[in-house]
């Protein structure tokens, strides 16, 4: 590899501090089009490839008469911005999802959109109505209590998802277990890196994934972690990196982000190209990993 220079967690920090707090400002501008759709459909369905379990539509599979899935699936989302891939991606699927972002007007906008569905009565600050889908978006299980999301605010370098009372908790909403404190440890069943991991060093990443990995859920065998992220291309058929110093990030190839999978003992069992976003763009893939 051709570039030694490494991401610094605080300027990436100071790079999304000045972005605004919306869907155009976590997507560079592609908020506001056909991008965000697109994309959380693609999502939904890589999950439902590896975890049929998780639909909600009957099937042959899982006809009418089914019982629904018998114990909750928990997910995490991590460098989670304003909430968009818990609200639009995984509450459709999974009932808990933990957030961790740690920005932070980033980390109190998803806690206002969650806080706005889970009950909109109580919303007092945010924008007036009319409304846009953004203002006031719809989190699946919020409002009628099935499902929860929790909000922390930390980085990924500092976070071990068997221990997320290290960083900070802003709050939880939706469901609430008998009693609170019982999922603290439970670990995961899915841990969703959507965007975020070119912030860590290779070091970092591959400290983080073995703690992921750590805290997948050992009782639940289809439990998982899934990676969609840019890919530059190979370089001579060696793995490439592209080192951006405006957000102090690195873009990684194919063979640069397997390169890493294997250095943390993950298996790669299935990846994916998200199709149907703009040309301009880098590629975007999705890797299930255990
Ligand atoms: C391109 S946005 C993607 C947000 C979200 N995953 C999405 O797809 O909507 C990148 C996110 O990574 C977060 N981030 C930056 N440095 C981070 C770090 N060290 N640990 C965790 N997240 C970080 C940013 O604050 C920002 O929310």
């Amino acid at each position: 590899m051709e570039d030694i220079a490494t991401p610094d967690v605080q300027e990436g920090i100071s790079y999304w501090e000045a972005q605004p707090a919306s869907y155009d400002g976590v997507l560079g501008g592609f908020g506001t089009g056909s991008l965000p759709r697109i994309e959380s459909l693609g999502s939904r369905q890589f999950l439902l490839g590896l975890y049929p379990e998780l639909s909600t539509v009957p099937s042959a599979y899982k006809p009418l008469s089914a019982p629904q899935h018998a114990k909750r699936v928990r997910a995490l989302d991590v460098g989670a911005g304003v909430g968009r891939v818990t609200s639009d991606t995984l509450l459709y699927l999974v009932q808990d999802v933990v957030l961790l972002e740690p920005v932070g007007q980033f980390v109190q906008e998803a806690l206002r959109r969650a806080r706005a569905d889970a009950d909109p009565s109580t919303t007092t600050d945010g924008p007036s109505p009319p409304y846009t889908s953004e203002d006031r978006s719809y989190w699946p299980g919020l409002a009628d209590r099935s499902k929860s999301v929790t909000i922390l605010q930390g980085t990924l370098q500092e976070f071990d998802p068997l221990k997320p009372h290290r960083v900070d908790f802003l709050d939880r909403l939706g469901y609430q277990p008998p009693r609170p404190a019982d999922d603290i440890n439970l670990g995961f069943d899915v841990i969703w890196c959507q965007w975020c991991l070119g912030h860590l060093s290779d070091e970092d990443l591959v400290a983080f994934f073995r703690r992921a990995h750590a805290s997948l859920k050992k009782d639940n065998p289809r439990s998982l972690i899934v990676v969609k992220e840019n890919v530059c291309g190979d370089l001579d058929g060696k793995a490439n990196t592209v080192f951006d110093d405006q957000d102090s990030s690195l873009t990684r190839s194919d063979l640069a982000w397997k390169e890493l999978f294997k250095r943390a003992g993950l298996k790669l069992i299935r990846e994916k190209v998200q199709e149907g976003l703009p040309a301009e763009l880098f590629v975007v893939k999705m890797y299930a990993l255990r």
